[in-house]
């Protein structure tokens, strides 16, 4: 009987964090480096790397004063909500990442950036590894792009796409997406940690060498951040999230770091079956003035990076069925959300100990900022008490833990484009009652967070219909505009 052939021995392995990128010596339920749950991936050693060649001689260091110093060239996309995000366009030899949620519209984004970027006789570079050429050809279509400011490959294998770059010198090489490239020479699967991570490494020396700006498009994982180790997001230039409520309008593309310009700024875009067009009226995006009026609706302007926007908040506190209130957040920090809640408790005696709380930022923008607690716990209060602050009136500033109104930046920016929105009354934080204050509005002072609830009770009717025993009638109105 012939022998069977020994079974292959199987490869060795090991566990890598998706968030450090720490090598663990065991799979385990949380990473022993950064402490973070079920982030261990089980990947292939790497092969030994045997030194054949002595170790390299140490390099001369010149002074900083002494190397002369470079200017930063823009290259405009022509796009203005991206240029301003980006700092005032690309950089050569610039790294940027892109991620979004499936579906948000990455790929539509970086095709019209391609496309601008890109002329008949220097047309950019768009490498498809998740679509086929003639599928890009299509969405091209789509967006009145007129294919000839675009060249596409469909490819996957990282040395072809960097000789593609190297050889092309375009005006902007985008690759779509890096999870999907393969690189020969790392140990894993295409998206494995090692993958992405030697491809991000080779593609920002080919950037650095080549001088070409390399748009990167990057999967985000349930949780929202890029997927792969966070250190991708360090080694690249400039990091952009495409964010957005996936059955609404609106996109915002969300800049979280940025080596050449500010790092928070905001673009605000409408996708429609043209593709992203940039919005023509930011500030008031968000706004629907036919909600306004409603009890636990209240009206705040955030300020993303150096744009204001007005974004309606609006609460629901409603009596809890399954004995466990519930908060949810959506478009603002479920953390806070409950920090709030306690403070609304405690220093205002709200009791929201039998309610859920929903919490609920209109239009799908993001409320990051904690000068929106104050409109947020209003909201609340309002929606317990079944009060609405009379149409008209914005609400700004933050809250600690104590109750008390703390200051916010940029205030007078932020009343600038209330006034402008017709708005005429703001409630905003005593510390900063000396603010330059627009013509035609009124500001009300508040120190603490039973200042702002007093207002609440005395300029608010009761809604239609609803009983209501915390309103109280006063001759003066304080929200009323001079
Ligand atoms: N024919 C069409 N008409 C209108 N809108 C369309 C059409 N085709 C696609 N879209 C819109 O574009 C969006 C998809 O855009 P895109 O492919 O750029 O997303 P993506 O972020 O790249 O997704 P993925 O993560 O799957 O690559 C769809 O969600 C849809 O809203
Ligand atoms: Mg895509």
């Amino acid at each position: 009987m012939a022998a069977t052939p020994p079974a292959a021995r199987p490869a060795r392995v090991r566990q890598v964090c998706t968030e450090c990128g720490a090598v663990a010596p065991k799979w385990q339920g949380r990473c022993p480096t950064c402490g973070e749950w079920n982030s261990l991936v089980e990947e292939p050693e790497p092969r030994p790397v045997t030194r054949s060649q002595p170790a390299a001689a140490a390099v001369a260091a010149t002074l900083v004063g002494d190397v002369p110093a470079g200017s930063l060239t823009w290259l405009a996309t022509g796009i203005g909500e991206c240029d301003r995000v980006l700092g005032g366009g690309f950089v050569p030899g610039g790294l940027v990442l892109l991620g979004g949620d499936p579906g948000i519209g990455k790929s539509t984004l970086a095709l019209q950036l391609a496309g601008h970027c890109g002329s008949e006789a220097r047309p950019s570079l768009y490498c498809a590894g998740e679509e086929s050429a003639a599928q890009v050809a299509m969405r091209a279509g789509r967006l009145r792009c007129d294919g000839r400011e675009v060249a596409v490959v469909a490819e996957t294998d990282l040395d072809a796409v960097l000789a593609t770059v190297e050889s092309l010198r375009p005006p902007l090489a985008v690759v779509d997406s890096v999870q999907t490239l393969h690189d020969a020479g790392q140990p894993g699967t295409p998206g494995s940690i090692a993958q992405v991570r030697g491809a991000v490494h080779r593609l920002l020396l080919c950037a650095k060498q080549t001088g070409v700006p390399i748009l990167l498009i990057g999967h985000v994982t349930k949780d929202g951040a890029i997927a792969g180790p966070r250190t991708l997001e360090h080694m690249v230039d400039v990091v952009l999230y495409l964010e957005g409520e996936r059955h609404g309008d609106h996109r915002l593309l969300r800049g979280v770091k940025n080596r050449f310009g500010a790092s928070d700024e905001l673009g605000v875009f409408v996708l429609d079956a043209g593709g992203m067009r940039e919005e023509e009226a930011p500030g008031r995006a968000f706004l629907d003035e036919t909600t306004l009026g409603v009890p636990g609706n209240v009206l705040t302007v955030a300020c993303e990076g150096s744009r204001p926007l007005a974004v309606e908040v609006q609460a629901l506190v409603a009596p809890t069925r399954f004995g466990l209130p519930r908060h949810t957040a959506s478009g603002f920090d479920l953390g806070r959300l409950h920090l709030l809640a306690a403070v609304l408790e405690k220093r205002a005696r709200i009791l929201l100990g039998q309610a859920d709380v929903f919490v609920n930022a209109v239009g799908g923008v993001r409320l990051a900022e904690p000068a929106a607690d104050l409109a947020v716990a209003l909201a609340v209060a309002a929606s317990a008490r079944e009060l609405c602050p009379p149409p008209g009136s914005v609400v700004i500033g933050e809250l600690g833990l104590g109750g008390e109104v703390r200051r916010v930046r940029r205030l007078e920016q932020r009343l600038q484009e209330a006034r402008q929105l017709g708005l005429r009354t703001a409630v905003v934080p005593a510390s900063q009652a000396g603010c330059a204050v627009p013509p035609g509005m009124r500001c009300i002072p508040v120190v603490h967070l039973g200042d702002a609830l007093a207002l609440l009770d005395e300029a608010a009717g009761p809604w239609p219909g609803m009983a209501c025993t915390t309103v109280k009638k006063v001759a003066t109105d304080p929200w009323r505009a001079p």
